[in-house]
């Protein structure tokens, strides 16, 4: 099968930021969710974002996958800013992201549910889907084509027929990346992918975060399993109440007193 990804024809992030966060704010009402974080990503880089509950790392997802409107700051992705833009618009620049609570669509099969990240970067005339015409018959196969080799990638070995409620909750987590990885992201976001995974599982999401950015897509990685977060980031970046406490390698991260009084110092249950 052909490495869908190699058939990208925009290869235009020679420049050495891919995102640029700077000042981002958001408000709900009295609470401030993220106060002022700045954050720059290169290629080819594997971040983490940790804290404890309810630090922002969520609603800074939200922000810059477009989900929710900063009050100030900027998001700058490949040069251009993004704030104002719809979640499909900067999904079609080229982020992808997956959700802390999963949003596939229980409706449908696991195929169908990766072929809908392929389809949310193809320009299709709503005439050639109506008379399905040859353009459609070839773009819907080569969507299928691109589908059935990011399930294979994440190591989905099912029925890819079943609807998508049927599979453990883990393998509903591979699904999710696929479609995911099927939108041809140059950065992914991913919330809390370790959640409810077994050891054999969290093993397996490891060698995959490293595949996904062998490929050369930047991984942005919300996650609370430390041992995952020091043995796969080159750099952490650490938030508290919507605040950045400290930003640097996993060595630094580990002895950055505040850091530890914040989060690595608070009790299992407050994690
Ligand atoms: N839609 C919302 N409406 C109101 N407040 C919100 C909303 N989303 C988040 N918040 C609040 O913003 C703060 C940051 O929440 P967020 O979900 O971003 O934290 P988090 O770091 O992702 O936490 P967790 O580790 O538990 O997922 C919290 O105080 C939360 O209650
Ligand atoms: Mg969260």
């Amino acid at each position: 099968m052909t490495h869908p990804y190699l058939a990208v024809g925009d290869t235009t992030v020679a420049q050495d930021t891919l995102l640029l966060v700077s000042d981002l704010v958001l408000r709900f009402g009295g609470v401030t969710a993220v106060d002022g974080l700045n954050m720059r990503v290169h290629p080819d880089e594997i971040i983490s974002v940790i804290g404890p509950n309810g630090a922002g790392k969520t609603s800074a997802f939200n922000c810059i996958s477009g989900f929710y409107r900063p009050n100030s700051g900027d998001i700058r992705f490949l040069g251009q800013s993004i704030i104002r833009r719809s979640p499909s618009r900067i999904t079609q620049m080229g982020m992808a992201r997956t959700f802390q609570n999963l949003r596939l669509f229980k409706e449908m099969s696991i195929l169908d549910n990766v072929k809908t990240g392929a389809h949310s970067r193809m320009r299709q005339h709503w005439f050639d889907a109506f008379l399905h015409t040859p353009a459609f018959g070839k773009s819907e196969r080569k969507c299928e084509e691109d589908s059935r080799f990011w399930l294979d990638f994440v190591g989905f070995r099912g029925d890819v027929d079943l609807y998508v409620t049927q599979l453990p909750y883990g393998e509903q987590r591979r699904v999710e990346i696929a479609r995911a990885l099927n939108t041809q992201p140059k950065v992914l976001l991913l919330d809390e992918p370790a959640a409810g995974l077994n050891h054999s599982e969290k093993r397996q999401l490891i060698d995959l975060i490293r595949r996904i950015r062998d490929l050369g897509i930047s991984i942005i990685l919300i996650e609370h399993d430390m041992g995952l977060v020091m043995d796969i980031s080159e750099r952490i970046i650490v938030l508290n109440y919507g605040k950045e406490i400290a930003d640097g390698t996993p060595e630094q991260i580990r002895n950055d007193p505040l850091v530890i009084e914040a989060y690595l110092g608070a009790s299992e249950e407050d994690k």
